[in-house]
């Protein structure tokens, strides 16, 4: 009785600690995903990866492409760029608030 009692309180608190959490997600802070997965290769432009903050490097990206199949390409991975950029745990808001994140402030829609 008193087990029940207690898996019944902890499904309440699962069921509460949900819903708080509602749409999009995350279980990252602000900047977390680009600090701990993207900027091993993003930062200093491994492999030819679009730099973070460099107009040069993603403008000519956004010439030929939106900033949705940008980050498409990049959650399904594209050449050298992983799929996820290795963040398994990342949701796909995850993902784009990330891309969003290494853009250059001048080119964000
Ligand atoms: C192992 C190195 C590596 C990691 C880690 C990595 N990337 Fe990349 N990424 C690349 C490379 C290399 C490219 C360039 C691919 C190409 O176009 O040839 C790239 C390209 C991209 C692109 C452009 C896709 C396109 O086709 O235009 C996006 C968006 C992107 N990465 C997002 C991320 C995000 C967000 C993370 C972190 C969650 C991440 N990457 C982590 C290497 C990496």
């Amino acid at each position: 009785m008193v087990l029940k009692g207690y898996a019944a309180q902890c499904s309440k608190i699962l069921a509460v600690a949900m819903l708080s959490l509602g749409a999009g997600a995350t279980e990252f802070a602000p900047g977390e995903v680009v600090e701990r997965f993207c900027a091993a290769c993003h930062e200093r432009g491994i492999a030819n990866a679009p730099r973070i903050d460099q107009v040069s490097d993603w403008q000519s990206r956004l010439e030929m492409s939106s900033l949705e199949e940008i980050i498409a390409r990049g959650w399904a991975g594209n050449r050298r760029m992983p799929p996820k950029g290795y963040c398994t745990r990342c949701t796909e808001e995850d993902f784009a608030a990330a891309v969003q994140e290494m853009l250059p402030e001048q080119l964000l829609p």
